[in-house]
């Protein structure tokens, strides 16, 4: 999600948002370490896991020597991790998703990262302020919230097909909206894209689309990601490929192993394909 501007900031501080702001101006630390004073400690190093803006993560040792990931410095994604369920909770259920173990599916939460949501529900959209709240569900210009969510400016999901309350919430701005109304967490956000992604929602489940990280074996444990770690819910059609991804360099090829000139070898197999 785009960074907050200062305009907005002011904005925000007529909502009482300001600790919230604040927190998202703050700029994400360079990728790569700069050598430092000796005094001073050793700057802060953030990468992102699956989606720039949304999914940063502080690089920190989880033991001696440990670290909790290890970050491409050509773009700044990590690359591995040290503890692949470190920061993560239950999944919670997931319709027709009833074969799992408890605890072995776990996601990591995505409310921490959303630095509006807290103020949402209480210093907003508290029932009192605003006195008018949209009552249809018809794409219209809400300039408060586009100078605090820029995304609302230019949203682009469903060629104006659906706005703000066919997944937030009515009453409740803190949740997003399943298929009867009922209030669904930013944590499971796979019930509020199922409803009209059955099709990727199925492949999710079946883990043809997204992305595990964990336990080898089939029955282990396994950090699922969730839609929103990918996919931004504001611009999923933006961009030159309507997509909302922008491609990112691709890395490096890995080292040859010793001695190994070139990889031609490759080339050479007995079956074509
Ligand atoms: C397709 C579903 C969808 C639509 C339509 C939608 N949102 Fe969202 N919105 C989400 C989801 C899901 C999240 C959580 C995103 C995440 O986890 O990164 C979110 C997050 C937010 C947040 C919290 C952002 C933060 O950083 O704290 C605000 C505010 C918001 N939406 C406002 C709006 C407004 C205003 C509209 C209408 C212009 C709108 N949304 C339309 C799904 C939607
Ligand atoms: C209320 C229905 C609705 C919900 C909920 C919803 N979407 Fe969509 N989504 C649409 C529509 C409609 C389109 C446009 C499809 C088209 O134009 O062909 C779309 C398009 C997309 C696209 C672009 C793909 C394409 O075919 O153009 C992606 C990616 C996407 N949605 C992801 C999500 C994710 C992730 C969520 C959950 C955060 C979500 N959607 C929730 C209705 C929805
Ligand atoms: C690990 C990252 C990741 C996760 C998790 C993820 N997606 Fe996607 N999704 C992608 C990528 C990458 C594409 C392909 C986009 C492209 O073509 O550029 C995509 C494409 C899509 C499309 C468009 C497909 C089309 O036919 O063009 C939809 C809709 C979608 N995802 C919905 C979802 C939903 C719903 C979930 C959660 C149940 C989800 N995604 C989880 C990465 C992810």
């Amino acid at each position: 999600m785009k960074k907050l501007t200062s305009g907005s900031l002011i904005l925000a501080l007529g909502c009482g948002l300001l600790s919230a702001a604040l927190a998202q101006t703050a700029p994400a630390a360079p990728a790569a370490a700069a050598s430092a004073a000796p005094a001073t400690p050793a700057p802060e190093v953030t990468c992102f896991e699956s989606r720039k803006g949304a999914s940063e993560v502080v690089k920190k040792d989880l033991s001696p020597g440990l670290p909790n990931v290890k970050c491409s410095s050509r773009t700044g994604a990590v690359l591995w991790w040290g503890d692949p369920f470190d920061g993560t909770v239950p999944m919670g259920d997931v319709p027709l998703l009833t074969k799992i173990p408890a605890g072995k599916a776990v996601v990591k939460p995505r409310t921490e990262k959303l630095n509006l949501l807290a103020a949402c529900g209480t210093g907003c959209h508290n029932g009192v302020i605003p006195p008018t709240l949209p009552t249809t569900k018809k794409p219209t210009p809400i300039p408060t919230m586009e100078a605090m969510l820029p995304d609302a400016k230019n949203f682009q999901h469903g060629r104006g097909g659906i706005w703000c309350l066919d997944c937030h919430h009515t009453t409740q701005r803190n949740k997003l909206v399943d298929n009867f109304g009922d209030p669904v967490s930013y944590d499971q956000p796979q019930l509020l894209c199922g409803k009209c992604h059955g099709d990727k929602l199925r492949d999710w489940r079946d883990g043809i689309h997204g992305k595990r990280i964990g336990e080898w074996a089939s029955t282990g444990k396994k950090r699922w990601f969730t839609c929103t770690e990918c996919h931004n819910p504001h611009n999923v059609q933006d961009g030159m490929r309507n997509r909302g991804f922008i491609q990112i360099a691709p890395e490096a090829p890995p080292q040859l192993p010793h001695g190994m000139i070139d990889a031609k070898h490759e080339l050479r197999h007995g079956v074509a394909h």
